[in-house]
């Protein structure tokens, strides 16, 4: 069965005001693009075709005004509001009619994903039908995510949101797997002492039905959470280093549609034409004339 994706995208942005006063943060630019590229892309790359972006209400509009309806990537988009931010879980109660029972991928609109293999990592997770697969990567604040615990032999154990005492350092990441039973155990999660209907409750679901699988990222893999200036100038300047210094770019989901067969080479030229005597628009230029 075809694999769905949410976008989540809502949130007060209140750690990033006054940017996010007019304007969602997931429209931000992360250096050249709207931060919404690179989790969108992200999902292309494991193969998912059909988005839903959530975001609040006010935002809905702009973020249409900046994807339509996928069309011209060649995937489909829809979108829903989320009016308040009740927690990530809700995300499936929202979507359930978009979902139709399907297996879904969730990632969080302010996670960017970096690293050697992604491609073949993200078909091989999406290929996976049943039970759940969430990505653990090492961080300097375990207090601020959801922690993975383990055993003596290495065996996980729990996830722990925000733990005062964590017992591993390994963050789960803001990209998650499910199967079609998802919503289902969405519906089973309840609200947390923060009042939010918590991912990492329903992490802990299919963990103790022994279907959760942690991908471990490792080093020479980059994750960021953009949630503060600090993280999303330390984005920037990463994307600005990769990108400058070979010559590709990330999170470009004009490439990846191309890339991945599923837009023409008439949409390139298009976003060549739009953003003409751009670096952007050489960069398509030379993709389109790759092969030729
Ligand atoms: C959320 C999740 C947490 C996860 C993090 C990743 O945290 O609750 O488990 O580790 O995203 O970005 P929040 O953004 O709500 O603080």
């Amino acid at each position: 069965m075809k694999r769905k994706g949410i976008i989540l995208a809502g949130g007060a942005g209140t750690r990033l005001y006054p940017l996010t006063k007019t304007i969602s943060k997931q429209l931000l630019p992360i250096y050249n693009k709207p931060l919404i590229y690179y989790p969108l892309s992200t999902l292309m790359l494991a193969g998912i075709r059909e988005v839903l972006i959530i975001t609040t209400p006010e935002d809905l509009e702009k973020f249409k005004a900046l994807l339509g309806d996928g069309s011209q990537l060649g995937i489909r988009l829809e979108y829903a509001a989320q009016e308040e931010p009740r927690g990530l879980a809700e995300a499936f109660l929202i979507g359930e009619e978009f979902i139709e029972n399907s297996p879904t991928s969730l990632i969080l609109g302010d996670n960017i994903y970096y690293g050697q293999g992604m491609h073949g990592m993200l078909q091989q997770a999406n290929s996976q039908e049943d039970g759940a697969l969430v990505f653990g990567c090492h961080v300097e604040d375990p207090s601020r995510y959801g922690i993975a615990h383990f055993d003596k032999e290495g065996k996980l154990t729990e996830i722990v949101e925000k733990p005062e005492n964590p017992k591993s350092s390994v963050a789960i990441t803001g990209l998650y797997f499910y199967d079609s039973t998802v919503v289902e155990k969405a519906k089973k999660v309840r609200p947390s002492p923060r009042g939010e209907l918590e991912i990492t409750d329903l992490n802990n679901l299919y963990l103790e039905e022994g279907k959760l699988g942690l991908v471990n990222l490792g080093r020479g893999f980059a994750w960021f959470d953009t949630g503060t200036f600090d993280s999303m100038l330390e984005a920037s300047q990463f994307i600005k280093t990769v990108e400058n210094r070979q010559n590709l770019m990330i999170g470009q989901i004009d490439e990846v549609a191309y890339r991945m067969g599923y837009t023409t080479k008439e949409h390139i030229e298009t976003v060549i034409r739009q953003s003409k005597d751009s670096k952007q628009s050489c960069y398509l230029e030379s993709l389109i004339h790759e092969n030729t």
